[in-house]
């Protein structure tokens, strides 16, 4: 029987269905919303059985968007993330769209995160960047496998799990190996992570932002800054507090110049240029491969904004040659 719960609904977040498998222990609560109730349908303990998994799959697509589970419980779904990520990794017998399979699970991990944060959960989240890395050090080929499936599939997924995935395959293309690749990767991950402290008014908004608005958006760097610092990622709290800076000093927040911005922050700054143009919004089309890059060449490359080494090297990596270096 479910529980009916006096439980507030504060203290639920939505969860994806797809990863619920009863082959994991899963060992959350589950609920689903009954009106305005809350009712759990799986305690902390309980075998999650194949029956609760059908019944779950099988609600209608609105009442899919009911499936929650307990904030407490959330450091323990992303722990259950990374070990189906381990699994896909580890496997002998990898399936033909592993990399993609990797992403989508991150995407969860990074959806259920971005919700609530807590230090467990930062800390759980960053282990999945590890076994990234790992994944792709030991796939040579990695850089066109990332190809092939950012042109498959850039444009149907999130914001941040675009610009992970161009940083990880762009990063191990250029050499970067074991920690520094796992750290890059962590602060893809995190680089916007300040977002979550922008009201939604202003960050979904749809039509133009108003002078006011842009100005609380740019906020997002110091507020990113602030959250990974307090939880012991001082490397990825200086990207997210760099990445909108440019070198010839017109970036935000602190106008910094040259080399006064790390190699990393700028390697995940060109990668959040190109997803940002590449990427579907919902206020403009979004633009074909090569005509961003055009775009990047004559906005940021031609007007001294972005490194030129980094960003010839990532030209080659997405296999443009039409400038001379
Ligand atoms: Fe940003």
């Amino acid at each position: 029987m479910d529980k009916i719960l006096n439980e507030n609904i504060s203290n639920m977040q939505l969860i994806p269905l797809d990863l619920l498998n009863e082959e994991n222990s899963l060992n959350i609560r589950i609920y689903i919303m009954s009106g305005n109730i809350p009712k759990m349908v799986k305690d902390i303990g309980v075998h999650f059985s194949k029956d609760l998994k059908n019944r779950l799959m099988n609600l209608s697509s609105s009442d899919k968007n009911k499936v929650l589970i307990n904030k407490d419980d959330v450091k323990e779904y992303i722990n259950i993330c990374n070990s189906m990520l381990l699994k896909i990794i580890n496997s002998n017998d990898r399936p033909k769209d592993t990399f993609t399979q990797v992403f989508d699970i991150l995407e969860t991990v990074y959806d259920t995160l971005s919700k609530n944060i807590s230090k467990e959960s930062i800390k759980e989240a960053s282990k999945s960047s590890e076994y990234l890395s790992k994944f792709l050090e030991s796939n040579p080929k990695i850089s066109e496998v990332t190809i092939a499936t950012l042109k498959k599939d850039l444009n149907t997924s999130i914001h941040v799990n675009n610009v992970q995935k161009l940083v990880a395959g762009f990063s191990s293309f250029i050499g970067i190996k074991a920690k520094s690749l796992s750290f890059i990767i962590n602060s893809a991950f995190f680089h916007d992570i300040g977002k979550i402290n922008i009201p939604d008014e202003i960050l979904k908004k749809s039509g133009k932002l108003t002078d006011d608005e842009y100005k609380i958006i740019k906020k997002h760097t110091t507020f990113g800054y602030e959250i990974l610092k307090k939880n012991n990622l001082p490397q990825e709290a200086e990207i997210a507090f760099t990445h909108h800076e440019f070198i010839d000093g017109s970036g935000y927040p602190n106008q910094l110049k040259g080399n006064e911005i790390s190699t990393d922050s700028k390697i995940v700054q060109i990668c959040d240029i190109y997803e940002a143009l590449t990427g579907i919004r919902s206020y403009r089309n979004s633009l074909v491969n090569f005509a961003a890059l055009e775009l990047m060449i004559q906005d940021f490359f031609n007007r001294g904004k972005i490194e030129k080494n980094i960003f010839m090297d990532f030209l080659k990596f997405l296999n443009y040659n039409k400038i001379e270096s």
